[in-house]
């Protein structure tokens, strides 16, 4: 039975639910998928780290108590950085469930680069590394035999990357577009019922959706990594997300939206990358879809991306709920997906 060994890199809300995951899926895990995971090291910024060379299976992690409690009996204490619990930890597969730094992408680059060169490979929900260092990072994997994948980077558990990987061969995507930060959208639509942003966005952070440091969904950070995520992956750009063309919810594009709102419209901040010949665009804007378009008819929380494409036509991807269990289960697909290819 094919065996993964786990370094879990960073363990708050998703971290906890992929364990959580694991633990209760363990069985279906083994019979339809013929794999076990155990958790051979662990380290979070606060807690420190450990390494248990013989594996920790996730219930057992999880009743540990790590990261708030002690180590998981029988693990050695571990005393250094990231990159050296990466390169130290006895695993086949680094889990990087790190916080994002949207600006640079660090230091969860460092830790997969240190997987990748290391002899393993990586899964991560950061979409920083994926935005800031793509290109270098899927080389140095394809270079050392490693694999390097991250479903849950844009669209939590979405399938938005096995998708096309999987189901769109030879396509070629024209462009694509969609609302893809759920706070600003929920603000979007707080305000539109006559709300004040600061209102809305305290509504966003009772629900627990808004980063620690709002201005990163409001002025449209989080959107711009997004965008570049999406063109770099799915579209060969090689953009950064200083390059994507950032209109935040400020007053002159709330005052611009006013302008073009009408009943039967909703303001959303939306995504769009577009190839133009060889170049590749994205931009983040704040716009009032007509009720006749799909993705104005999402909900405040609902995210999606439309793709336009030279083989399917128009291909809609909707995201009813989106969290740590369905970001979980994007980090698990991509375990499951790595154990395969391994084979
Ligand atoms: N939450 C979601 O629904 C969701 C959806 C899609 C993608 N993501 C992405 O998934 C990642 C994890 O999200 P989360 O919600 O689990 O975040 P979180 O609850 O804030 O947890 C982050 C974890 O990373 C650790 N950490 C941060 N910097 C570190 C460092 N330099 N070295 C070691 N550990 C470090 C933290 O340790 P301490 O607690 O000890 O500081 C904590 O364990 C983020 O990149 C996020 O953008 C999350």
């Amino acid at each position: 039975m094919p065996h993964l060994r786990i370094a879990l890199l960073g363990c708050g809300n998703v971290g906890r639910a992929l364990l959580a995951m694991v633990a209760e899926k363990s069985d279906a895990l083994r019979e339809e998928r013929d794999l076990t995971l155990t958790v051979t090291g662990g380290l979070t910024r606060s807690a420190g780290g450990w390494i248990a060379p013989g594996g920790v299976d996730a219930a057992a992690l999880l009743a540990s108590g790590w990261p708030g409690g002690p180590a998981p009996a029988g693990a050695q204490p571990f005393t250094g950085d990231g990159v050296a619990f990466v390169r130290e930890a006895p695993a086949d597969v680094l889990v990087e469930l790190t916080a994002l730094n949207p600006l640079t992408g660090q230091p969860a680059t460092d830790h997969i680069r240190a997987a990748l060169e290391s002899g393993k490979s990586a899964v991560t929900a950061n979409k920083g590394p994926i935005a800031h260092a793509y290109r270098e990072l899927r080389d140095l994997a394809t270079k050392n035999g490693q694999r390097l994948r991250f479903e849950s980077a844009v669209m939590d558990g979405t399938p938005i990357f096995g998708m096309v990987e999987a189901c769109l061969p030879v396509t070629r995507i024209a462009n694509l577009r969609g609302p893809l930060n759920s706070t600003s959208n929920y603000v979007l639509s707080r305000m539109a019922q006559g709300e004040s942003l600061e209102d809305a966005l305290s509504g966003a952070q009772a629900l627990g959706i808004a980063e620690a440091d709002p201005s990163y969904d409001l002025e449209g950070w989080d959107a711009s990594v997004k965008a570049t995520v999406l063109a770099n992956v799915l579209m060969n750009a090689d953009l950064r997300p200083a390059d994507v063309r950032r209109e935040g919810l400020g007053a002159e594009a709330m005052r611009r939206a006013q302008v073009e709102m009408a009943p039967e419209r909703t303001l959303k901040q939306m995504v769009e990358v577009t190839r133009d010949g060889d170049k590749i665009i994205a931009r983040v804007y704040i716009v009032a879809l007509p009720g006749a378009d799909i993705l104005g008819r999402l909900s405040g929380m609902e995210t999606g991306v439309q793709l336009r494409t030279d083989t399917l036509g128009e291909l809609t991807l909707i995201e009813g709920e989106g969290g740590p269990g369905q970001t979980a289960l994007g980090a698990l697909a991509d375990l499951v997906a790595i154990a395969h290819e391994k084979r």
